[in-house]
């Protein structure tokens, strides 16, 4: 479907229109897709056609702020299988980002819709869609490319059915973030009650999940946040989310960090997502055997590890990737795992901080995720 979608597209950015015997001996099933679109102005009847949808395009890659616009897309025809879903909301991750500058490793072929996840309700049915109805709401589970738009056209296996109940912010976002916490906590250490972890970046979505998911598990977490104004308020939050220690960089310019653990084992798994002096940091903070998985470099700083770390301490440094999580055999039970965190959502015991912003001030919103006004919650677009 997503072909179909970038058809309508390349329409819109005046690729030459072929005549149709050009295109008759033509076997590209984009260019067939084209033709039946546009060549020919005759479709069958009974066509299913998508409302036009309003997008966040890229034509090539940059920095996101100057080759985003909002563009209007035309209709598009649905085949049997498709679900046509009016988007609620999807959030701005630093991986969509990525993707719009061009060096995250899989990103969709440009002209491109941005976006990776998102909730939407169905708009309308390919005529063999079984299972889902008009009114339902869904996600893209695994996620999938371009819900920064309007109306997204994807085959009905990629749509996953969610309780209409669920807050728009929290179904849109569920995925991305959420999910990788929870599978980090399981998938390098089994961690039992009373054991402890130490991570960096615990401001962000990954991290306020980690913190919650380990207490929820009796595990107790240690955790490290850039310093900045009114850093006392932003530890008194994550405290109330569970962390039982949050310490700023710059409190941890000590020789030996452990000593300021108090009844908290030393951490046998710690977890990185922003590189440099913060990964040192949980590296200090590491067992004898312990390991630092990373999963995303914020500070876009290389991580050294001395060499005692190695010899002394027998560190392991290990990585996750949530896009290669889900091409493995244990992706069956993604849609199985998202349903368990949306049912913490509902129970309260998973929160995070988020700001819904009307699609009308995507901008506005992208320059907060980008770094450009300081610290700021998560955006989520609103459409
Ligand atoms: N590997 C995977 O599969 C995977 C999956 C999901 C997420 N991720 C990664 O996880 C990380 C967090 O994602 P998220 O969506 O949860 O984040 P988020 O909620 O958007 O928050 C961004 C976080 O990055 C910090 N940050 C921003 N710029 C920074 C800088 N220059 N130096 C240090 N810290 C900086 C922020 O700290 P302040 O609060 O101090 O501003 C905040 O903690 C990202 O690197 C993302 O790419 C990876």
């Amino acid at each position: 479907m997503a072909s179909v979608r970038l058809v309508a597209l390349k329409a819109l950015h005046g690729w030459s229109i072929m005549s149709s015997s050009s295109l008759c001996n033509h076997s590209h099933s984009l260019l067939r897709h084209r033709t039946h679109h546009h060549a020919f102005s005759i479709r069958p009847f009974s066509a299913i056609m998508s409302p036009p949808s309003m997008a966040v395009l890229y034509d090539h890659h940059g920095p996101p702020d100057t080759v985003t616009r909002v563009v209007e897309v035309p209709p598009v025809e649905l085949k049997e299988t498709d679900v046509c879903v009016k988007m609620l909301a999807a959030p701005i991750n630093p991986s969509d980002i990525n993707r719009i500058e061009g060096v995250y490793p899989v990103r969709p072929q440009v002209p491109a819709v941005g976006g990776y996840e998102g909730v939407g309700q169905v708009h309308s049915l390919g005529s063999a869609v079984k299972g889902i109805s008009p009114g339902d709401w869904v996600i893209p589970s695994p996620p999938s490319s371009g819900t920064w738009q309007t109306y997204v056209i994807k085959d009905q296996s990629v749509w996953h059915k969610i309780d209409k109940d669920t807050p728009i912010e929290y179904a849109a976002t569920i995925t991305v973030n959420p999910l990788t916490a929870l599978l980090m906590l399981e998938d390098f250490a089994s961690l039992k009650s009373g054991d402890a972890i130490v991570q960096n970046g615990a401001t962000s979505i990954v991290g306020q999940c980690i913190i919650q998911l380990a207490r929820n598990r009796g595990i107790r977490s240690i955790n490290i946040i850039r310093d900045r104004a009114g850093s006392d308020k932003v530890k008194e939050k994550l405290k109330k989310l569970g962390a039982d220690e949050v310490y700023t960089e710059s409190q941890l310019e000590v020789k030996n960090v452990k000593a300021l653990l108090v009844n908290i084992p030393e951490p046998a798994l710690g977890f990185n997502c922003v590189g440099g002096n913060a990964a040192s940091l949980v590296l200090k903070f590491l067992r004898q055997g312990g390991t630092m998985v990373t999963y995303g470099g914020m500070s876009k700083k290389p991580i050294t590890v001395s060499t005692s770390s190695f010899i002394f301490k027998d560190l392991s440094l290990r990585g996750f990737w949530l896009q290669k999580w889900m091409t493995s055999d244990k992706a069956k039970e993604c849609r199985k795992l998202i349903d368990y965190l949306l049912s913490l959502v509902c129970e309260g015991k998973l929160t995070y901080d988020m700001e819904l912003v009307p699609f009308s001030d995507f901008h506005t919103a992208l320059d907060k995720a980008l770094g450009n006004l300081g610290s700021q919650p998560k955006q989520v677009i609103k459409f």
